[in-house]
Parts: C-alpha cells; sequence; structure tokens
C-alpha cells in the first residue's frame, strides 16, 4: 500500500516498481543531468514558464520508457516544450543520454507516478497535447484495474488540456484498444479526431517506440487514437 503526499492512500498502481539495473553511463547521465533537466515531484502546481523560462505550447508524455521517441520529438519541435513522466530509473538514465547527443533544451523529467502528477503538479489548463504510447496492457482481467487509463485518468488528463488541446494514444494490444475504444465512446469529455489501426507503417504524428516494435516483433498490430478535449 502506497501513502502519498497528502495523507490518503491509493493502493492500485498502474506500474510495479522495477529497480532494474542501472548502466554506469544512465547513472553518470542520472547525476549529472538530473540537476539540470529533473524536476522534482511536488503538491505545488508547476509554472511552465518559470520551468523552462519562456511562453511556448507544452506537450507531456507519460510514460516515454527509454525515452527515444520523446527526445525525437522534443528535437523535431524546438519551438514546443515537452515534459515526460516516468518511474523507470533506468529508462529516466537513457533518455537523459539522448537528450544531451540531441543537444536539445526543450524537455524537462518528472520521476513520479503520472497520475499523482497529472492531478496535483500539472496546472489545469496548461497542456497542448498529451501522449500516452504502449501503456502497460495489465492483459489478465484480474489486472485490469491497473489499467493507468480508467474515467479518472480521463478526468484528469481534461482537466491539465487546454480547450482544443489533443490526447494521443497508441497500443499494440487488441483487447486493450477494445477497452479504450469503449471508454473513449462512453465519454462526454474528448471527440475523436482520428484513429488508425496499421502494422507499424502509420504512426499517427509520433515517433516508433521500444514497446511498438517489441509488439510488432510478436506480430501485433498497432492502433493509434488522437483525441480533442471538449469544453
Ligand atoms: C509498456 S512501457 C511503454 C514505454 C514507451 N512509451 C514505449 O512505447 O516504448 C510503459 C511505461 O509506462 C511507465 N508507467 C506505467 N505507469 C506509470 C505511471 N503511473 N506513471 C509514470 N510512468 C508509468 C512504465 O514504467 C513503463 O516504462
Amino acid at each position: 500500500m502506497t501513502q502519498d503526499g497528502q495523507g490518503f492512500k491509493r493502493t492500485v498502481r498502474s506500474f510495479v516498481r522495477r529497480t532494474g539495473r542501472i548502466t554506469e553511463s544512465q547513472q553518470r547521465a542520472l547525476d549529472e543531468l538530473w540537476p539540470l533537466w529533473g524536476v522534482e515531484y511536488s503538491d505545488a502546481t508547476l509554472d511552465p514558464e518559470q520551468l523552462f523560462g519562456r511562453s511556448a505550447p507544452l506537450t507531456v508524455e507519460i510514460g516515454f520508457g527509454n525515452g527515444d521517441s520523446l527526445v525525437q520529438l522534443a528535437a523535431e519541435h524546438p519551438e514546443h516544450d515537452f515534459l515526460g513522466i516516468e518511474v523507470h530509473v533506468p529508462g529516466i538514465g537513457h533518455c537523459l543520454i539522448a537528450a544531451r547527443q540531441a543537444g536539445i533544451d526543450n524537455l524537462r523529467i518528472i520521476s513520479h507516478d503520472a497520475v499523482d502528477v497529472l492531478s496535483r503538479q500539472v496546472a489545469p489548463g496548461s497542456v497542448s497535447r498529451l501522449n500516452l504510447y504502449f501503456p502497460d496492457p495489465w492483459p489478465k482481467k484480474r489486472h485490469h484495474k491497473r489499467r493507468i487509463l480508467n474515467v479518472e485518468f480521463l478526468n484528469a488528463v481534461h482537466t491539465c488540456l487546454k480547450a482544443g488541446g489533443t490526447f494521443h494514444i497508441a497500443t499494440d494490444w487488441q483487447n486493450y484498444a477494445e477497452y479504450i475504444d469503449e471508454l473513449f465512446a462512453e465519454s462526454e469529455l474528448f471527440r475523436l479526431d482520428e484513429r488508425r489501426e496499421h502494422d507499424g507503417d502509420e504512426p499517427l504524428d509520433r515517433a516508433a517506440t521500444k514497446f511498438e516494435k517489441r509488439g510488432l516483433r510478436r506480430g501485433h498490430r498497432i492502433w493509434d487514437w488522437r483525441f480533442e478535449k471538449i469544453g
């Protein structure tokens, strides 16, 4: 059971903490680059202008894994700012290395449960685009409650997005894709802009990710959605 900063308890999380092996270079990147690009989790609301030193459209990516596709997107859009949220520390180390190699300064990272970050730290109405690529599918029925996408999460995303902001999702699990279609069909918070089902050859406004490639190697199809905030 986890105790959060505000004193109430949430028992079901969308991830299991894996310590994983941190390579020497990832550890060095964490030591050297976290002070520059890392943002500590806190209950205080973030001011993106203060964080990035400018006013620019903000994209948030949840569960960026090793961060390769996030860094690529940030490098391709220097006019936008990017905030990555991830709990897997070796992945954060990998992402910091990739960001340094790409020479970008429009990316910041928070190492904490994105559910808390969205509901407490990200300012309401401050996000232009939110990306959730290949979230853990939790395929067993008894684990479906761990899926990050649920009605409460949609509410939190809706609150963070600006008017007209977009929510981008991709998965390689058919059962999760069906669940996502149903969840949004029942929601009055988002309208569907575009939906694609493909073999990795038609990603929707994003780079290929590590877990997408893994899914394709297993013979999975890929589903991409772009939803727009209503209201
Ligand atoms: C299946 S992986 C996908 C990684 C990456 N997006 C990709 O496509 O390669 C899901 C990632 O989400 C992260 N994750 C799961 N729940 C999370 C949460 N509540 N907050 C932050 N990260 C989370 C996990 O640590 C994991 O790295």
